[in-house]
């Protein structure tokens, strides 16, 4: 069988990859190096993408029999392939970074290197345990899953290349650190990111369809065809969710409220910390999270008993001083030595003090329908 020469084409993760390095050593080829975004991909603290690796085999005994229905729904639709071919330049594709303004050019990267390696981060976790797993329900699924995120991955790589950079996946693959999750929290953790992951991706689509001008990088085109696949990746965690009442119930609902709020003000934190290409884009950063939460928060009434009260007087202000703490203890880290220190741990005294305070906010109980299947619908 012919190899796809683009990710875009690749009927597995493998292929993708194997697509992505053929492209980086043409590159190389060319003298084009790219230490430094790989370097940036490589960092761990709390607001960087993290590698995740589980219990397997706990996975690979899940048994689908409760949503048999729904689930072989979904991976027939995930098996018909709608974005075969999608996540690739087209004549559409029209990019002027040297007109880029350096500000915003730097925290464009910045996103898009850290899209990337949230993207792969997937692909890893979901290509391995279909390497594991014997089950073939869960083996299907994880490799369909895989797939798609290889493609998302290669096409930023692609949008990076043009810039002169490139994250390097296959060594981050071997030397990045590994998080260890128990199964129960890579389903919370990751159900959440996919849905999450669909409400970023349309709300900033749907906004630049009304303001077209604002539109400075083409890459935004492909976001709508993008979310969807997240969409998908998020219904099967559902599902899996749902395969077993103890994981929405008794003390897991602690679970849930303590990754609802990690996930809601890590975003948050993370995209204050862009305000030039949240300007360029022309959307308000306190507005854009607000509406992901929104989004997001509905959306996963479909498995969870309850939502976040995002609306609640304590909410935005125990944002705004997570992201306050965060800007103190990034200044005291650049400061250094033992000021520095004592600068620091008051900045994560304040940041963990309000994360509690806001794991404290009640929340809004839910009745969570038979069955959770949805379709996007923004
Ligand atoms: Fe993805
Ligand atoms: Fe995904």
């Amino acid at each position: 069988m012919n190899k796809p020469t683009h990710s875009a084409f690749a009927d597995t993760a493998e292929e993708a990859i194997a697509a992505q390095d053929a492209a980086a050593e043409r590159d190389f080829a060319d003298g084009m190096t790219s230490e430094m975004a790989t370097e940036v991909a490589m960092q761990n603290t709390l607001l960087t993408p993290r590698f995740y690796t589980t219990d397997f085999e706990e996975m690979d005994a899940i048994d689908v029999t409760p949503v048999r229905e729904d689930w072989d729904k979904l991976i027939a639709q995930m098996k018909s392939d709608p974005n075969r071919g999608h996540f690739k330049k087209n004549d559409d594709w029209q990019v002027d970074w040297e007109g880029m303004e350096p500000a915003l050019r730097k925290e464009f990267i910045d996103f898009l290197i850290s899209s990337c390696t949230a993207e792969f981060s997937g692909c890893v976790l979901y290509k391995e345990m279909k390497r594991r797993g014997s089950n073939d329900d869960i083996t299907t699924l994880f490799q369909l899953m895989a797939r798609d995120e290889a493609r998302h991955a290669g096409f930023i790589n692609d949008t990076l290349r043009e810039a002169g950079i490139r994250v390097n996946l296959g060594f981050l693959t071997q030397k990045k650190k590994y998080t260890y999750f128990r199964p129960k929290f890579i389903y919370y953790a990751t159900y959440l990111s996919e849905k999450i992951g669909y409400a970023r991706y349309i709300t900033i689509f749907r906004h630049l369809e009304e303001h077209p001008d604002k539109r400075f990088h083409p890459i935004f085109k492909w976001f709508r065809e993008w979310c969807n696949d997240e969409f998908s990746h998020g219904e099967a965690f559902a599902l899996l969710i749902k395969t077993d009442p103890k994981l929405t119930s008794g003390v897991n609902k602690l679970w849930i409220k303590f990754f609802l709020t990690a996930v809601y003000s890590t975003m948050w934190v993370r995209d204050h910390q862009r305000p030039v290409f949240h300007d360029a884009l022309g959307v308000d950063v306190t507005w854009y999270g607000q509406e992901v939460f929104r989004k997001t928060s509905e959306i996963t009434k479909q498995v969870y008993p309850f939502t976040l009260d995002i609306d609640h007087p304590r909410w935005l202000k125990n944002l705004n001083k997570m992201e306050e703490a965060s800007r103190q203890i990034a200044a005291a880290k650049a400061r250094g030595g033992i000021e520095g220190g004592v600068a620091r741990a008051g900045g994560m005294a304040k940041a963990a003090f309000y994360f509690v305070s806001t794991l404290l906010i009640p929340s809004i109980p839910n009745e969570v329908p038979e069955s959770p299947r949805m379709e996007p619908a923004y």
